[in-house]
């Protein structure tokens, strides 16, 4: 044996208290966003059978009702997704002044005021016939998304949102250019303060399955990989986090969060200065969910690993479906 003293991590292990006084990493209720779906011409809330447990919400009460639970529970930032009573080419219930976000936002903003901060997801495809995330054109016997004819169309949706009261514009589309679009919409027709927090890297990926059958936002042809990220670069993150930054994001993303830990770590060393929220996306849950409801792993101690780790990671918002369990749990004392 070597003549000096065993160096001991154990010593801050031995029991609760004292691994609580040096943890580095804790989840609290200010770190996280609770997405809502909200459907139009439903009455009832309504089962998604690839999300159990997230429900559909029709534009009154209802509605009304989850959103002061969830409050009750701790819940300060809320995510909008709308799904309209009707699609076309132009998304244009995307933009309409009584369409679903906006008849959301208001009703929300009249019955909370202050009290929430409303975000709203920027993007057509589940207002469009085809399922995309700008405007299809076709181009030599294909069909494309054309992004500059979408930038103006990104931006009109943004205002349509300001005007109904968001406090911070999402545009989920990944189109070039679309933040500066959006920026100079909103500060051009007085909505200077209006915030926007970008999904800047967006990784084309599987897990968002699940999302397309709760939002019927499948794109009716094609993938969406020719704007959203190719899951095999990392660096590349890097280069469309800097240009949302330049284009005036105030809040930059990595999409999804738990498959992408690598990401949030890249991103939030590059960047320390700018806000990074990230979104552990409907695949993300329905896995934990399966496996939960088949008694293979334990719900809570899971969805806290993982939420911890997509914090620890560099993470400083997560938008979680886990939300409102994740509150409760945390009063209930973390499981580690
Ligand atoms: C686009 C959008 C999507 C998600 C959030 N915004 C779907 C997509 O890009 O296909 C996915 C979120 C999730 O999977 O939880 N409006």
């Amino acid at each position: 044996m070597a003549n000096f003293p065993i160096v001991r991590p154990r010593r801050l292990r031995q029991n609760k208290l004292m691994r609580d006084i040096i943890a580095e990493t804790e989840i609290t209720e200010k770190d996280l966003i609770l997405p809502i779906f909200i459907k139009e011409n439903l009455s009832e809330p309504e089962k998604i059978n690839s999300m159990p447990g997230v429900l559909r919400y029709p534009i009154n009460d209802n509605l009304l009702k989850f959103i002061e639970e969830s409050y009750g529970n701790g819940i300060r930032y809320i995510i909008l997704f709308g799904i309209p009573s009707y699609k076309d080419d132009i998304a244009s219930s995307a933009f309409a002044k009584d369409g679903v976000i906006q008849k959301s936002v208001k009703m929300i903003k009249d019955t909370f005021g202050e009290k929430l901060i409303i975000i709203t997801d920027e993007c057509t495809d589940e207002y469009a016939s085809h399922g995309h995330c700008g405007i299809v054109k076709e181009r030599r016997g294909t069909y494309v998304v054309d992004n500059d004819e979408s930038l103006k169309l990104h931006a009109k949706i943004a205002l349509s949102q300001a005007e109904a009261g968001s406090d911070i514009i999402a545009p989920s589309s990944m189109m070039d250019g679309v933040v500066g679009a959006i920026r100079k919409e909103l500060d051009e027709n007085g909505f200077q303060d209006t915030a926007i927090m970008a999904y800047s890297a967006k990784y084309a990926s599987t897990f968002y399955s699940p999302f397309r059958e709760a939002a019927y936002s499948k794109p009716g042809f094609g993938d969406r990989k020719s704007y959203q990220m190719d899951p095999r670069n990392g660096y590349e993150a890097i280069k469309e986090v800097r240009l949302d930054i330049e284009e005036g994001a105030d809040i930059v993303m990595v999409k999804p969060a738990h498959t992408y830990l690598d990401i949030i770590r890249l991103v939030k060393s590059a960047f320390p200065e700018y806000p990074l929220a990230a979104y552990h996306v409907s695949g993300e849950y329905s896995m934990i969910k399966a496996a939960a409801i088949n008694g293979w792993i334990d719900e809570r101690v899971a969805v806290m690993e993982i939420t911890t780790a997509i914090k620890r990671a560099g993470a400083d918002l997560i938008i979680t479906y886990y939300a409102n369990e994740i509150v409760k749990w945390i009063r209930e004392g973390v499981p580690f």
